[in-house]
């Protein structure tokens, strides 16, 4: 054993597999070595396959400055791959090696292009279901028969200035001037922000749930539509009941769409 080691191909062959091991399994270890040091938890995840590969072909790449920086350690390093390739006696060897490394390239390529046919890991309800009830503001709110109480009182045009006042200020980033859903920032998220123009989105829903998907936002989703991964903030931390309501009206204003009532919703859940 100690004799491989001893030749600049073993040696090579060793650092290769120690920097392996040490970047794939051990650097995620260090951090949180460091944090028991110094008494804090530190947690690290595991490096990604690609950083993994370009540190592996540096540490390569280093081997070979190595071996081949010394003529005498040159030609020691490339005599067993000479060996292999031209000496009558390596001839079975050789052969093996002709029709072994084929088969492994052919069993690597074909292991990444297969198509994997397994399941989703979770069913996910792309349309949320509204709960019966939520805690808005540290109360309880009935989502059945909870109407925005700004219809019946005050003006119309001021409720919705207040509400275009709350858009431009808060809503405007993600979902977009046009309301579209073409915020500046939209292109960064999965799921993007959603549009409210059309008749998919807001246009399908009494302004009570609208209310809750405002108030609760991405956090409040149900876990059967996990993983949603919302970037839509819970603005009940942010702006008061008046303001939701009054930056509904503005979305239904601007889009000139129309809420649905609780009627066609008893009515449309029949037909369904
Ligand atoms: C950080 C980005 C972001 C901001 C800011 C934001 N939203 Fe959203 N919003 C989203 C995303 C992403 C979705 C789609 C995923 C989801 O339904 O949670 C969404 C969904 C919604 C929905 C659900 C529509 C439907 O048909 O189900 C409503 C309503 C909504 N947002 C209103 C608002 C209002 C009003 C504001 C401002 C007070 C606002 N959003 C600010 C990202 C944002």
């Amino acid at each position: 054993m100690g004799k491989y080691f001893k030749h600049p191909l073993g040696q090579a062959f060793l650092v290769l597999l120690v920097s392996y091991v040490l970047l794939d399994f051990g650097i995620q270890y260090i951090p949180p070595l460091i944090g028991a040091v110094f008494g804090f938890t530190f947690l690290s995840a595991p490096i990604p396959n690609s950083v993994l590969l370009q540190y592996l072909i540096t540490v390569g790449v280093g081997i070979l400055l190595w071996v081949s920086d010394n003529d005498a350690r040159w030609a020691e390093f490339k005599a067993p791959m000479y060996r292999v390739m031209v000496d009558p006696g390596q001839k079975a060897l050789r052969n093996s090696l002709m029709v072994l490394v084929p088969i492994l390239v052919a069993f690597a390529t074909f292991n990444s292009v297969r198509p994997s046919v397994s399941a989703p890991t979770t069913l996910r309800a792309i349309h949320p279901s509204a709960p019966g009830q939520f805690v808005f503001q540290g109360a309880t709110l009935q989502l059945a028969g909870l109407e925005s109480p700004l219809r019946s009182q005050g003006s119309m045009d001021e409720h919705y200035e207040e509400g275009k006042r709350v858009y431009y200020e808060n809503c405007i980033g993600c979902h977009g001037d046009g309301l579209d859903g073409q915020g500046h920032y939209a292109h960064g998220f999965n799921p993007a922000p959603l549009s409210f123009q059309g008749d998919n989105t807001i246009a399908q829903l009494v302004e009570a749930v609208v209310f809750w998907r405002i108030a609760k936002g991405g956090p409040g989703l149900p876990n059967e539509g996990a993983p949603w991964n919302s970037a839509m903030p819970a603005w009940e931390d942010f702006l008061t009941e008046d303001e939701i309501w009054s930056v509904i009206i503005f979305l239904y204003e601007q889009t000139g769409n129309e809420p649905r009532t609780f009627e066609e919703e008893a009515g449309g859940g029949e037909a369904e």
